[in-house]
């Protein structure tokens, strides 16, 4: 890969692609080139990276088959730990979890999981940098993103990561789904930023 020559396909300058960014859950069944995930790989390392570490590493699955074994497999395990999280005052829905033609993965035929060497105590923090690189410029090159959270302990059992390929020592960090986006999606209000202080 040549980290010089990352394209600019659409080319919005940053801020337009921080506001244009948004969850993407419904995604037309053309696959993102491998050119185009190249590229996405490409940014998500140009993220920050405490001293330099670099300790991300990169799954992807772009088989229709494993998607949906993964996502059935995901399913229970997250709705176990919902429930257990609303036993302790969380109120979180997740009924549709349980239906059977519910997929965690939103119809989207490509998964990239972003894996971290476990090197420092800042290696989460740079592979979700490294995911806001990577979903920042899907945005850019017309691909929608959804970070799967619900996926991730599941992506993190021993043997399932040994089917992925994932080497023991790594743990998965940030799944996120990417492709071609269906249909237009309405941006998630914000609240104002809370500014807790501001010492002048
Ligand atoms: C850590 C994290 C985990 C998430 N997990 C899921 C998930 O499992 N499934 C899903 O559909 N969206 C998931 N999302 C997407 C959020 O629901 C979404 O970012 C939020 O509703 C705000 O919408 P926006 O990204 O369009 O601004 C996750 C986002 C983050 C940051």
């Amino acid at each position: 890969m040549h980290l010089q020559t990352i394209e600019k396909p659409h080319g919005k300058n940053v801020f337009e692609a921080i506001l244009a960014r948004r969850t993407v859950r419904a995604f037309s069944p053309d696959k993102p080139s491998r050119h185009a995930i190249q590229t996405l790989l490409e940014a998500a390392v140009r993220a920050p990276t405490a001293m330099q570490e670099e300790p991300w590493a990169f799954v992807v699955v772009q088989n229709k088959q494993t998607l949906k074994q993964l996502s059935d497999r995901a399913k229970p395990i997250f709705i176990e730990e919902m429930r257990h999280r609303n036993a302790q005052g969380v109120r979180h829905s997740f009924e549709h979890f349980a239906r059977n033609d519910f997929d965690m993965f939103h119809g989207a035929n490509t998964l990239l999981i972003i894996c971290a060497k476990p090197l420092s105590p800042f290696v989460v923090a740079d592979c979700w940098l490294a995911a806001e690189n990577l979903m920042l410029a899907a945005c850019d090159m017309g691909l929608g993103s959804c970070v799967i959270g619900s996926a991730v302990s599941v992506l993190n059992i021993h043997m399932v990561k040994t089917e992925l390929g994932i080497p023991a020592e790594y743990s998965v960090i940030a799944p996120i789904v990417v492709g071609v986006p269906l249909e237009e999606t309405v941006a998630t209000p914000r609240k104002e930023p809370l500014v807790l202080s501001w010492k002048q």
